[in-house]
């Protein structure tokens, strides 16, 4: 059985108790910032060193890269007018009847136009009265603004008291979330926003002022019960990213249920999720009274942008090989590799190194603000290509990443095909329309079997790529 499932990652994630000093608590405390400090220089000659070596690199780099997978605003105008695309709109922020604060902050932003999920939910989530919604949306469609702007029109900056909740199942997500909050929220300061993260150590007895709080839902529910820093009864909105997991047996759902509990009958639910497993589906139909339905048919689910590929190995050491192979390809722009157990994630890091590659690896070992200090120096391009177990499987929304390697198909506790990880591995590429590679290690005749169920689900072809041919990735990447 897998010793680093989801549910498992995530508790230990929990647990885990920082060292860090109590975290600033307004709206803009700058918090990645200030987690990522210790990491930041560490390596700088490193890096400085390894950049002008790895020229030739570079101007592929610019070629690929810049010309066609990042700098593609042009082409997400063109999906945003494509009925087809799940950028498409039809609305501006305008006629979405935003505060004019909020309308500054998504400007400031870089939007231009709502996407799909955002012009659809958005008037669901702003009606009075204020109507439930479980939606589902494509991986790096704007779910978080959505929600965020659900959050910040709906708060009463006069009153100095948590209004609306967010849980998410990572502390790296919470965080994430929080950064969208401050960047939106920016011409709004009169509203606050708090973070219910292990490492925001709080004193019993003090009270929480902010109207917004996002946060794991152990500390969420160690900040009602047994710090009493804010009142359940007070909150009006509820938000669970990332919900099928939040809700899922396998996932968090004696907590999140156990804070359901606590608010009022009458509190705004909003689910959002890029993937709903049945059961789930239903099960979230049951908690959630009355509410409005945003899904997506099944083929919808993947996303065109994102080309899917496997590769054919015989062993562990065969798919190490392939991956060195793929290296510079990696670096062109950014990777991230999922294993299936932090074991076989910490042997492929040490076997890299060892071969003279740059690789972070974002392990369950690390204190909680050494996992931030790696994904903020992932995110700011220091580290290129990230080696990762499914705790970064969901909603880490880091826009150079344009390929995603599969060392391991993602399996649930039973060692069956886990679809819903799969999807959400892959769709840490491919953001907001931009093209991304996903590529699958298969070893064996059971994986062979689960990647042709993965194929099966989505009925979406993957197809063979021979590590050989560089050219290959060029084309593909064209
Ligand atoms: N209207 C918009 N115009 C341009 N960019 C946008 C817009 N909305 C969101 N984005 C950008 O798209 C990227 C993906 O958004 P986000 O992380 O919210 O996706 P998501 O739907 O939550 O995906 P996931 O299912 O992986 O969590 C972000 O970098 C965000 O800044
Ligand atoms: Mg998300």
């Amino acid at each position: 059985m897998a010793t680093d499932s989801w549910a498992l990652c995530v508790d230990e994630q929990e647990e885990t108790c920082g060292t860090m000093e109590t975290l600033q608590i307004s709206r803009r405390p700058a918090v990645t910032s200030v987690l990522a400090k210790s990491g930041k220089d560490q390596n700088k000659s490193d890096e400085e060193e390894e950049e002008e070596e790895d020229k030739a690199a570079q101007s592929l780099h610019n070629k690929l890269i810049r010309n066609k997978l990042v700098n593609n605003s042009f082409k997400v105008e063109i999906l945003q007018r494509d009925p087809n695309s799940p950028l498409y709109s039809v609305k501006t922020f305008e006629e979405l009847h935003l505060k004019p604060q909020l309308l500054h902050g998504v400007y400031a932003m870089g939007f231009n136009r709502p996407s799909k999920i955002q012009e659809t939910a958005l008037p669901m989530m702003l009606a009075e009265p204020p109507q439930n919604l479980i939606a589902q949306s494509q991986s790096g469609t704007g779910k978080t603004a959505a929600f965020v702007l659900a959050m910040l029109s709906n708060v009463n900056p006069d009153n100095k008291w948590p209004q609306c909740l967010c849980i998410s199942p990572t502390y790296e997500l919470a965080l994430q979330t929080g950064k969208v909050v401050e960047q939106m929220g920016q011409f709004y300061p009169e509203v606050k926003l708090a973070y219910a993260i292990r490492a925001n150590k709080m004193q019993k007895g003090s009270k929480i002022q902010a109207q917004i709080v996002i946060g794991t839902p152990g500390t969420v529910l160690d900040w009602f019960n047994k710090l009493r820093l804010m009142d359940p009864k007070m909150i009006r909105v509820f938000v669970l990213d990332e919900a099928d997991i939040m809700i899922a047996t396998s996932g968090h759902q004696d907590q999140s249920l156990r804070i359901h509990r606590m608010l009022p009958k009458d509190c705004h639910m909003l689910l959002f999720s890029a993937t709903f497993e049945e059961s789930v589906w239903s099960f979230a139909e049951r908690v959630v009274p009355d509410p409005n339905i945003i899904r997506l048919k099944r083929e919808e689910e993947t996303l065109d942008n994102i080309k899917q590929y496997y590769i054919f190995c015989r062993n562990k050491e065969d798919k190490f090989t392939a991956v060195c192979n793929l290296y510079g390809a990696m670096t062109i722009a950014q990777a991230i590799i999922f294993c299936h157990t932090r074991r076989i994630a910490a042997w492929l890091a040490g076997q890299m190194s060892k071969e003279g590659h740059q690789v972070a690896l974002l392990s369950g070992e690390l204190a909680v603000e050494q996992r931030a200090a790696v994904i903020e120096r992932f995110r700011e391009g220091k580290e290129k290509v990230l080696i990762a177990t499914n705790v970064c499987s969901r909603g880490i929304d880091v826009e150079q990443v344009s390929v995603v390697i599969n060392f391991d198909l993602p399996l649930d506790k039973d060692g069956n095909p886990d679809n819903e990880t799969y999807l959400h591995r892959i769709g840490r590429t491919g953001r907001f329309g931009k093209r991304g590679l996903a590529i699958n290690m298969v070893e064996n005749e059971h994986s062979v079997e689960v990647l042709k169920a993965i194929e099966k689900h989505f009925n979406k072809m993957i197809s063979k790529l021979d590590t050989d041919d560089l050219n290959e990735l060029e084309k593909i990447a064209n």
